[in-house]
């Protein structure tokens, strides 16, 4: 039997030259929640993520730090590891540019592009913490030169080194590019991309001398060369696939790489033209680079150099301490206050102000106000629908929900968490202002039995859907929304969400408690 190719999804391989700050998370935050809601379609997924770990930056923080780059990156590739299982994040595989099968993958690569290799002396402008060269060209004031990207002093450099020509590869990229609307999204950065490919391209170096930096992984046809950072981080998306082994067709190529708008030309323009330049074709090319916004702090760009970062750490221990999930919290927080492609600034007032209007208001008062009318009318077991009434609004309630998976599947094809949540908390108010208009306890009191069972009954059936679509993006939450109906222990799956009824009247609620926690 052929397994079917997994829906392989990656994020950047973050720089170890520090702890991971809210960006990092930003990113592996999307990419779970994509993976997760493709497990929850039924899905094989591949989710990678992992640390880049070689090249000036690196070296230098470790020296900084007195120790040697592999321990001090030991070290620092633990605090991502910390992170993401404080986050919940359910990566397949956690690559290091310093595990051995990439070692041989990079130099197998380097092998198989040597032919196509122009070695000679180079000058060009160096930006270290970018870990990226730019032309004459791309530098506005030669005499005090700046990154184009970040804004730092770049240095000189004249070295001799091996070096890849793109220009052959750019009208094929150009027409890739065409024909493939979903290659790089969104819309602006795509638009960027086909911009940068109007002029003739550089070639990329793909080596550093020995003499300069020594942390890099060797070039096979050369012992006074290591290999260039970025060549060696963006090879680790096919490491990871198994490239060379007969595993590799049953994972590559990639369905989404995720990055930030940062990294765009070195995905978009490098990475696509290296893959053909090794012989991949067009059907192997990764199916959609989607490149979001950055979190800023005021307008300024969240990053170490600038010393404004955010810990996640610290946001989730502190500032949210007082709710039992708030890791889901800070999740829901990132997926949903900034549209994916955009950028957005970040504040604890910001999170605290979603917790308390959609999570603690809505989701958290819908769960509570149910379950603890079914407890109190029902005797804590889930009731039985009588018939639905069109005119008394249950009809429309019971299919916006079934309808719910429909705009979820539309939304997550574009990466549209922030319009998934939506389409889910739309859901959330029309089924608290249900409850207002049907006013279950008077239904109680005016002695209308089959009607209030009726009542509690859609909206069980509404929270049932809602635990199974939140949880890509909050599984914990989910999962104890889930475990309060009283349906611990069965799976969750998308296709559920289009089933109506989906529960057994007369099972046994769960255990309540208050998922969101009020405090003044
Ligand atoms: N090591 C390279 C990537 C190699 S991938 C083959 C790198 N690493 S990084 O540590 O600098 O992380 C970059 C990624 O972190 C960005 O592309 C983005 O995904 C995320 N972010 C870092 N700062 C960010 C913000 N302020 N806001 C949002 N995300 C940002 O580049």
């Amino acid at each position: 039997m052929v397994m079917p190719k997994a829906f392989y999804i990656t994020t950047p391989l973050y720089y170890v030259n520090a702890a991971p700050h809210i960006g990092h998370s930003y990113t592996t935050v999307a990419a779970d929640c994509l993976a997760r809601y493709h497990r929850l379609n039924g899905e094989p997924v591949f989710f990678l993520t992992g640390t880049d770990e070689h090249g000036q930056k690196i070296e230098q923080a470790a020296r900084a730090a007195g120790l040697e780059p592999k321990a001090f990156t030991d070290q620092t590739a633990q605090t991502f590891h910390a992170l993401w299982k404080t986050l919940n994040i359910s990566y397949d595989r956690f690559i290091r540019t310093t595990d051995a099968d990439h070692i041989r993958v990079v130099q197998r690569a380097l092998q198989h592009l040597r032919p196509q290799l122009r070695q000679g002396p180079s000058t060009f402008f160096y930006c270290v913490p970018c870990e990226t060269q730019w032309a004459q060209s791309d530098v506005a004031d030669p005499h005090a030169p700046e990154c184009p990207s970040c804004r730092r002093a770049l240095e000189q450099v004249e070295e001799e080194n091996f070096f890849l020509p793109l220009e052959p590869h750019r009208q094929w990229l150009k027409a890739h590019i065409d024909a493939h609307p979903a290659f790089v999204q969104p819309e602006a950065r795509r638009n960027e991309l086909l911009a940068l490919l109007e002029q003739p391209l550089p070639d990329l170096c793909l080596t550093r001398p020995t003499a300069r930096l020594s942390w890099g992984i060797e070039v096979p046809f050369s012992r006074v060369h290591v290999t260039y950072v970025w060549v060696d981080a963006l090879l680790n998306y096919l490491t990871a696939a198994g490239y060379g082994t007969a595993a590799f067709e049953a994972t590559w190529p990639a369905d989404v790489h995720v990055i930030g708008k940062d990294i765009l030309r070195h995905h978009a323009l490098y990475w696509p033209i290296l893959l053909h330049a090794l012989g991949l074709p067009d059907a192997q090319m990764p199916r959609m680079i989607f490149a979001h916004g950055w979190w800023t702090i005021g307008e300024q760009k969240m990053s170490k150099s600038r010393g404004n970062i955010v810990d996640p750490n610290v946001v989730i221990a502190d500032g949210l301490k007082d709710q039992p999930y708030a890791a889901d919290v800070y999740r829901y927080f990132l997926l949903r206050e900034v549209p994916f492609g955009q950028d957005g600034s970040f504040s604890e007032e910001a999170i605290r102000k979603r917790l308390e209007t959609d999570l603690a208001n809505d989701l958290g008062n819908l769960l509570h106000r149910t379950l603890s009318m079914i407890e109190r009318y029902c005797h804590g077991r889930l009731p039985a629908a009588g018939p639905v009434g069109c005119a008394v609004d249950d009809a429309p309630l019971r299919d916006g929900a079934l309808g719910l998976s429909k705009q979820l599947e539309e939304r997550m094809a574009r990466l549209d968490f922030s319009g998934a949540l939506e389409a889910i908390f739309q859901l959330i108010t029309r089924a608290n202002r249900y409850i207002e208009l049907q006013a279950p306890w008077q239904l109680a009191k005016a002695g209308e039995p089959a009607r209030l069972h009726t009542v509690l009954a859609v909206l069980t059936e509404v929270i049932r859907i809602v635990a199974v679509a939140l949880d890509p993006f909050m599984p914990s939450v989910a999962e104890a929304a889930w475990a309060q109906l009283g349906l611990g222990g069965t799976p969750r799956r998308l296709r559920d969400t289009t089933q109506w009824p989906g529960v057994t009247a007369g099972q046994p609620i769960g255990t309540r408690a208050v998922l969101f926690p009020k405090t003044s």
